[in-house]
């Protein structure tokens, strides 16, 4: 049977870290409380010349590397982004511009945290009608130039990335490798709960992000053990089966709590909160790549993916590595 198969990883940070403790020095806030409530510790911010798309570049070169894959032969790029370089045209085209791979098809998506379960789910449908042989999968944000930096409630809890992963459309058997199922939902009746407050067609101006962190956190456990069951189902397995989650990091409560819900061990939850902090559709490819840097993730692993964002829109994913 033809799968997507994940063939490589790799993950990009802009140079400039910066702690709770920087943050504290700008607005009313402390190191005890964003950790306490977020488990973030520090997060990266892009600099002059660091952009959604030279981050996107840098981690999809490795990720090329990693899978042994000219930049010609990608015949599809997705990036998952809600703080394009521009309006238009799309940051995946300037993507495909720079790695030299021409011709084929190259487009965002967005759907903010849980744009990258949205644009693999997309990919994994292109790659099995065969519209592409090889795809980019990219999530890549700069979420540092859409926060008010004067609001302490949001500006503590995003930080910038990238993460890439390959993916390969291949002949496997039944129990070989490659995205089993995805499972995705969007309810946008919630907008107001998490939204960006400008827009080119509305206010003309890029705007700032605004969030109702509470009622964010508790739509956030609900809907993404409910989008995990049902992946589970399609797929006839147990959560138990189950080597790594690998979910949108937004607050390592949220984490806790979700892994709570499906009886999954905390162990078994790739975390990277604490380093990235929240980096939108970036963190899940982000965290992948670090778990299969560190050689946690292993060829084999069965490997759940889900997020939940802005919208609201959520999904998850089941893959064979
Ligand atoms: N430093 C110090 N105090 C703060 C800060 C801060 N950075 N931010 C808020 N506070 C204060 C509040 O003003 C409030 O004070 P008050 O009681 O005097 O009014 C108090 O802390 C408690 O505020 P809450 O908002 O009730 O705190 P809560 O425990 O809910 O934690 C948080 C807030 C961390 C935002 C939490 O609600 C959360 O994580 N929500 C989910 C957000 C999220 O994950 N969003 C992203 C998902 S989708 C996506 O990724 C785009």
């Amino acid at each position: 049977m033809i799968r997507s198969v994940i063939t490589g990883t790799g993950s990009a940070l802009p140079a400039n870290c910066v702690s709770n403790a920087d943050l504290a020095e700008r607005v009313d806030t402390s190191d005890e409380w964003i950790v306490e409530r977020t488990g973030i510790r520090q997060r990266y911010i892009a600099g002059e010349g660091e952009t959604t798309s030279t981050l996107a570049i840098d981690a999809s070169r490795k990720a090329l590397a990693a899978a042994g894959v000219d930049a010609g032969e990608i015949g599809l790029i997705i990036l998952a982004t809600a703080t394009p370089d521009h309006t238009f045209p799309a940051t995946a085209t300037q993507v495909q511009a720079a790695l030299g791979c021409g011709g084929g098809v190259a487009f965002d998506v967005q759907a903010v945290c849980s744009g990258f379960l949205y644009a693999l789910a997309t990919a994994d449908s292109l790659l099995r009608t065969g519209m592409a042989k090889k795809a980019l999968v990219i999530g890549s944000e700069t979420f540092s130039r859409i926060l008010d930096w004067d609001d302490r409630t949001t500006c503590v809890l995003f930080g910038d990335g990238a993460g890439a992963i390959v993916l390969e459309a291949k002949d496997v058997a039944e129990d070989g490798p490659g995205i089993l199922a995805s499972r995705l939902h969007a309810e946008g009746a919630h907008k107001d709960m998490l939204y960006v407050d400008g827009g080119p067609s509305t206010t003309g101006t890029v705007g700032k992000l605004r969030m109702k962190g509470r009622e964010v956190f508790r739509h956030a456990v609900v809907n993404l053990a409910d989008v995990l069951r049902e992946v589970l189902e399609e797929t006839g397995m147990k959560a138990a089966d189950i080597d790594w989650v690998v979910p949108h990091q937004a607050n390592a409560r949220i984490l806790d709590a979700t892994a709570r819900k499906l009886d999954l061990p905390s162990e078994k939850v790739v975390v990277t909160v604490d380093r990235h902090a929240n980096t939108s559709a970036a963190s899940v490819p982000l965290a992948l790549d670090t778990a299969v840097q560190d050689g946690r993730i292993k060829q084999g692993d069965l490997v759940m993916f889900e997020a939940m964002g802005g919208g609201f829109t959520w999904g998850a994913s089941l893959a064979r590595m």
